[in-house]
């Protein structure tokens, strides 16, 4: 499959991917009963999966791996990080303000990823200032 067919497969899907997370994450905070629903709890782990198989299918592509190249090993580490802090933000945390503190950093973290993908450095957004 064409390298830029995957790789805007895999931007539309990290998109998709941020709208869905702030959509659950503000539902979480509110406790609202949205978030029992059977698409807002399949849509996103099928949105996830694109995202991560048309990631590392550009990685393959590309034959850059994380031990050589320090931005995708940045950028599997922030996605751990993401993951983590995502199920505390959604799921784990147990108090509305747990769940608020979690959101954020687990958006700004997601951020991160993107400042890290788009300038090829572990230094995100501030590579280059
Ligand atoms: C939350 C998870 C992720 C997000 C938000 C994300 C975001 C992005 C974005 C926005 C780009 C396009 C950058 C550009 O403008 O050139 C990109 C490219 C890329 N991503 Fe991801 N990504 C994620 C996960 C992954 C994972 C898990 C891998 C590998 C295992 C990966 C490998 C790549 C590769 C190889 C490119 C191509 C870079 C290029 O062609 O210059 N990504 N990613």
């Amino acid at each position: 499959m064409d390298y830029f067919l995957i790789k805007n497969i895999h931007m539309t899907a990290a998109g998709l991917s941020l709208g869905l997370f702030g959509l659950r994450a503000w539902w979480s905070v509110r406790a609202s009963p949205q978030l029992q629903r059977r698409w807002v709890k399949v849509l996103p782990h099928l949105i996830d999966t694109v995202l991560l198989a048309a990631g590392v299918s550009l990685m393959i592509m590309l034959r850059a791996w994380p031990t050589q190249q320090p931005w995708l090993a940045a950028k599997l580490i922030a996605l751990v990080a993401y993951i983590v802090i995502g199920t505390l933000a959604i799921k784990r945390g147990r108090t509305s303000t747990i769940r608020a503190a979690a959101s954020l950093v687990a958006i700004a973290l997601f951020l991160y990823i993107v400042g890290v993908a788009m300038n090829h450095n572990p230094l995100s957004w501030l590579a280059g200032v």
